[in-house]
Formats: structure tokens, sequence, C-alpha cells
């Protein structure tokens, strides 16, 4: 084991054993109310969870849909999405495979506190080294959920667009409906390869014109590139900056881009937390108001009813500030 994943696994025990006490604080505290509207919200989920067990791990539409997570601008939400998104997916019952097309600097491992697992790559598969099914790193939480890096130490351009076309094209065959492509930054070679074989986008960006501003031109890549399917993740929202007029609103955003809105998610000190704990968002057992998001987002991905519709009804405190940006419907 390297130094620094030892230093990761000491950061995690840590964080394992600080997030027990914290909770018991949090409790003796009393920080109940919020917790009460979020779990009513997040019962509701279960119940859908707990019908879409059963489902999982089989293919359950007959087509895969491979979906590209994609931003332009650098560090703007793509692998956090990506990690929390898929998630989603697994829980609603739904086969996923999540492939790190950030060759050379792949993070979606660490954010699903996969790293330790990662033995082969899709390289090595290419290569006739090993299986496809044993490069899929399958989640020990949701089986139907499984990560595929493409390379442990090689820089983009050794990977070819023909060897992301046949990597697609092998999980494409395999038992999975949804495929997401956690895109490098940037709209150079590990971009083009990344996009080449998907034919959904979803474009991440936050509400800063510079993020806005690349998210428009890989708009434009997406669509010159054949791929007219895209949707909108606006990232990092902050309520209390729109309200102040600091920040450009959800519906500004989605305007100025022209893009259908999948979903809003807000700033969330939680997601620090959740990447150094290694567990997405969405697996809390309280879902923070993100998680929340991405839930609600990966259920418009498969155009079920949104879940958090009755946000339209006048709710008080923070549901009412983040009303805006959970309910897309009428943004589409
Ligand atoms: N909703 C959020 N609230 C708070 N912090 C966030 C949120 N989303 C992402 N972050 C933080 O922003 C940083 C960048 O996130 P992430 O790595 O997902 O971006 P990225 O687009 O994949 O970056 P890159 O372009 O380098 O691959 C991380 O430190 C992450 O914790
Ligand atoms: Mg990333």
């Amino acid at each position: 084991m390297s130094a620094l994943s030892q230093c990761i696994q000491s950061a995690r025990a840590s964080y394992a054993s600080s997030s027990s006490s914290s909770s018991s604080l949090k409790n003796k505290r009393g920080a109940r109310c919020r917790s009460k509207k979020i779990n009513h919200h997040h019962r509701k989920l279960t119940t859908i969870i707990t019908r879409a067990e059963g489902e999982s791990n089989r293919k359950t539409s007959g087509t895969t849909r491979a979906v590209v997570v994609t931003s332009g601008k650098g560090g703007v939400g793509k692998t956090t999405s990506s990690a929390n998104l898929g998630m989603s997916m697994a829980r609603l019952g739904y086969s996923v495979a999540l492939v790190d097309a950030d060759i050379g600097l792949r993070n979606l491992d660490l954010l699903l506190g996969l790293e330790n697992r990662v033995v082969y790559t899709a390289m090595e598969v290419l290569e006739g080294e090993c299986r496809l099914e044993q490069a899929l790193i399958r989640d020990k939480r949701w089986r139907n959920l499984a990560l595929l890096p493409i390379s442990k130490n090689r820089q983009r351009y050794n990977v070819t667009r023909d060897n992301m076309n046949t990597i697609l094209d092998l999980l494409k065959k395999s038992d999975f409906d949804f495929i997401f492509i956690d895109c490098p930054a940037g709209i150079d070679l590990g971009f083009i390869n990344a996009i080449s074989n998907a034919e959904e986008a979803i474009v991440v960006t936050t509400p800063e014109i510079t993020a806005i501003r690349d998210a428009d031109r890989v708009a434009g890549l997406l669509e010159a590139n054949g791929i007219l399917d895209v949707r909108l993740l606006v990232n990092r929202v902050r309520a209390d900056m729109i309200k102040n007029n600091d920040m450009m609103s959800v519906k500004d955003v989605q305007e100025m881009l022209g893009v259908p809105l999948l979903g809003a998610i807000p700033e969330d000190t939680e997601v620090i937390v959740s990447t150094n704990r290694g567990e997405p968002l969405v697996l809390k057992k309280k879902l923070t108001l993100a998680g929340i998001a991405y839930e609600n987002a990966a259920r418009r991905i498969v155009g079920k009813q949104d879940f958090l519709i009755d946000l339209d009804q006048p709710k008080k405190g923070i549901f009412q500030n983040i009303k805006e940006f959970f309910t897309g419907e009428d943004l589409d």
C-alpha cells in the first residue's frame, strides 16, 4: 500500500470515529426540526428504494443509455455529480456503470471509497490481460453499481478514441441500464474521447460567468458531435446569494444556456465530508438538501415524477428558499 493510500485510510478511520461522536452531539443539541423535514422526504424516498431493491442487478429497459457528464470548466462538480447520480440510479434499481474517463487524474474511485480495489483497468481489458468483469469494481453497498477506471498510470493522449469506443461497446453489450462517463476538464482530446460513444450528456456548471461560458462552448461541441440529448445541472447554488442578487438564479443560468434543466444542487459542506469518507451524499441516512437534489435529478433522468413536487406548496424556512432551484419543471 502506498504512503498516500495509508494516509487516506487513516483519514477515513478518523472521519468514521468523528462522525459517530458528532452525530451524538447533534442529537444532544436537538437539531431535530430540520432533520424531521428532510426525513419526511427521505422516508418517501426509502419507500421507492425498498420497492426498487428487488429489481437490482438486472437490466430493466433493454437498452443501455450512455450519458457523459461534462462541463468545460474544471472543478465545477462533474465527479461529485457522477458519483451521486450513479449511486442514486443504483438505489432506484437500475444497473449502472460509472466510467472514470479522467485518465491520469482519476478521482471517482476515491469519492466512492473504492480506491483500494482498483486492480485492473480498462487498458488491461483492451490488452487482453483480463476480462471486463474483472476490471469492473462492484460497489459493496449496491452491487448493481460498478466503477470502471480507464487507466491507472497513463496520460490522456495515450488512450485513443478507438480505445474509448471499444470500452463503451463492451459496456453496452454488458448488463447495464446506464453508463455514466465522468469527463475530464477542458475540451481537448480527453473530452473528445469521453463523448465519442455517448448518446446523452449532462452539462454541469456553477452559477458563475466563467463556468457558464465554458458550458456554452461544451453544449455547442456536443451538438456538433451529434449529442442532442443534453441537460443542465447547476451546482453549488446558494439561495442566500441569489436573494441578495449576488448570484445568478438557476433560471437565469438555464436561460443563458438554453439547455433543459435536469436539476440544481445547493452548495453543501457535506460534499467535502462525503468525499473524505468515500460515501456519496445520497447514501447518508439523513439526506442533506444536496443529497435530496441529486436523488431528484436521478429520478428526472428516468422520467419519473419528481418526488419533491410538493415543494410547490407553501413551505417555511429553508425549503421555501430552495424551492425555485429544486422545482425545475417549468424551466424545461
Ligand atoms: N454542491 C457542492 N457543495 C460544496 N462543494 C462542492 C459541491 N460540488 C462539488 N464540490 C466541491 O468542488 C470540488 C470540485 O468537485 P469535483 O471534483 O466533483 O469537480 P470536477 O468538475 O469533477 O473537477 P475536475 O474538472 O477537476 O475533474 C470538490 O472539492 C468538491 O468537494
Ligand atoms: Mg472530476
